[in-house]
């Protein structure tokens, strides 16, 4: 029985890190939103103040931002509720705090 439990409660927590339930307020700007969802994993790079990524000129576009929100991978999770104009707004959010490789 206790076994089964333990069980469980792996399971449960392997799933949470698949998807978060994060949802925009309504208004939310693309920044809300990236320090609502985003920085608690993602901070500045050092040294620099406010860019958060370096990325490949291939990479560095608001689609391959919505592309990761909306299908995650298997460490980060995915946000299903960010959409539409939301996430256009926290992509190009994100894409014009990059810097190129
Ligand atoms: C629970 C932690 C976590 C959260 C929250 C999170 N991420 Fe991530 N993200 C990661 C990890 C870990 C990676 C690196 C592994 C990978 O690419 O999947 C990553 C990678 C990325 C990449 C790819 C970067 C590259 O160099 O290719 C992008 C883009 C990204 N995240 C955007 C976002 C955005 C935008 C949000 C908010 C909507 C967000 N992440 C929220 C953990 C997270």
């Amino acid at each position: 029985m206790k076994k089964l439990l333990l069980l469980t409660a792996g399971t449960t927590l392997l799933l949470a890190g698949c998807s978060r339930d994060y949802t925009p307020v309504a208004g939310a700007t693309g920044e809300d939103i990236f320090k609502g969802a985003c920085m608690e994993c993602h901070e500045a790079i050092e040294g620099k103040d406010n860019i958060f990524y370096e990325l490949s000129s291939e990479k560095k576009n608001a689609d391959f931002f919505a592309d990761k929100i909306s299908s995650g991978s298997l460490i980060m999770p995915k946000f299903p509720n960010i959409t539409g104009d939301n996430l256009k707004a926290v992509s190009q959010y994100a894409v014009e705090h990059s810097t190129e490789k």
